[in-house]
């Protein structure tokens, strides 16, 4: 029997609409919506017992959806459905995975113990793993740690002629070494310092011999579009061309977004792990892909 899909804040999004489309689940309904004092109300209306369940949940902006979140794997508990499996594109909270100044909340461990506790398994695509190597360190059910760079290797073969790869900064190594050997391309990883949420430094090591090529960044988050920036200003100061910038999760801002797009950069691309309108790099497959063994 095919899985039952429902989906929680991904609405009309190119997602939702190729998992729905692909033909490999069943539609699951609910009605989910905000009591006038603010609090969700979530009704779960297809029966689940004994099935399969797959939640798509678009996760960015977390603390309103947390709730209705856990009110719904509660409701589809209670109608005794046997696996419930969440697939969140994009996992927030990541990011404060250590206490950078006493007294802070490590909410990266908080936010994985309250989801650990509704669901049963997690598929996420590139999550933030920088101290931490495994989900599994915070997560205390399955999970799976998808990775975008096949597909952002082969967008980019199709799209950037002679690219030269290039991570921010040292969390990024992970892409951009990946993502250069699938293409067979060089790569280069810069130093990266942050003072502050849009006070970043990033220094770039000497590579005059690679400036024949398109600067290609590729980074796992576009949050305030500022690594991005001071990179790309970076390479243009060392006589590099306007730099293509890819993210896998466009988190950014409206504010953020216009800034990097006119900040000279050549392109802005992201994938469609957060709907946005620099979407251009579908993981739908990839998902679908990890979820081949509950579709058989
Ligand atoms: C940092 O650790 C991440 O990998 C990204 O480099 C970072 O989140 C980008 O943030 P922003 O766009 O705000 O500079």
């Amino acid at each position: 029997m095919k899985p039952i899909l429902f989906t929680l804040f991904n609405g009309e999004t190119s997602l939702n609409n190729k998992l729905v489309s692909s033909g490999q689940f069943e539609s699951g309904e609910a009605d989910t919506r905000r009591f006038p004092d603010g609090e969700s109300y979530v009704r779960t209306i297809t029966p689940c017992q004994g099935r399969n369940i797959v939640i798509l949940a678009n996760l960015h902006h977390p603390d309103n959806k947390l709730l209705p979140l856990l009110f719904l794997c509660q409701s589809l508990r209670d109608r005794q459905a046997k696996h419930i499996t969440l697939i969140a594109p994009y996992l927030p909270y990541m990011r404060q995975d250590k206490r950078f100044r006493d007294g802070e909340c490590i909410t990266s461990t908080v936010f994985a113990s309250i989801v650990s506790t509704a669901i049963d398994e997690l598929i996420t695509i590139d999550p933030h793993l920088h101290r931490y190597q495994s989900l599994s360190e915070i997560y205390n059910i399955n999970t799976q740690a998808l990775k975008a760079d096949n597909t952002i290797a082969n967008w980019i073969k199709q799209n950037i002629s002679n690219p030269l790869i290039i991570g921010p900064d040292s969390e990024s190594e992970q892409w951009a070494a990946a993502t250069a050997e699938m293409i067979g391309c060089p790569h280069l990883v810069l130093l990266k310092e942050r003072f502050g949420d849009r006070d970043v430094k990033v220094s770039t090591p000497n590579a005059e011999d690679l400036t024949d090529h398109t600067p290609v960044l590729v980074d796992d988050i576009i949050s305030t579009g500022r690594t991005m920036i001071e990179t790309a200003d970076k390479l243009k100061a060392e006589g590099f061309k306007a730099p293509v910038c890819i993210g896998v999760h466009a988190v950014f801002s409206e504010q953020d977004y216009q800034a990097l797009a006119n900040s000279g950069v050549e392109k802005v691309v992201t994938c469609n792990t957060i709907q946005h309108q620099s979407n251009g790099i579908d993981l739908s497959k990839l998902i679908i892909n990890a979820l081949k063994p509950q579709l058989t």
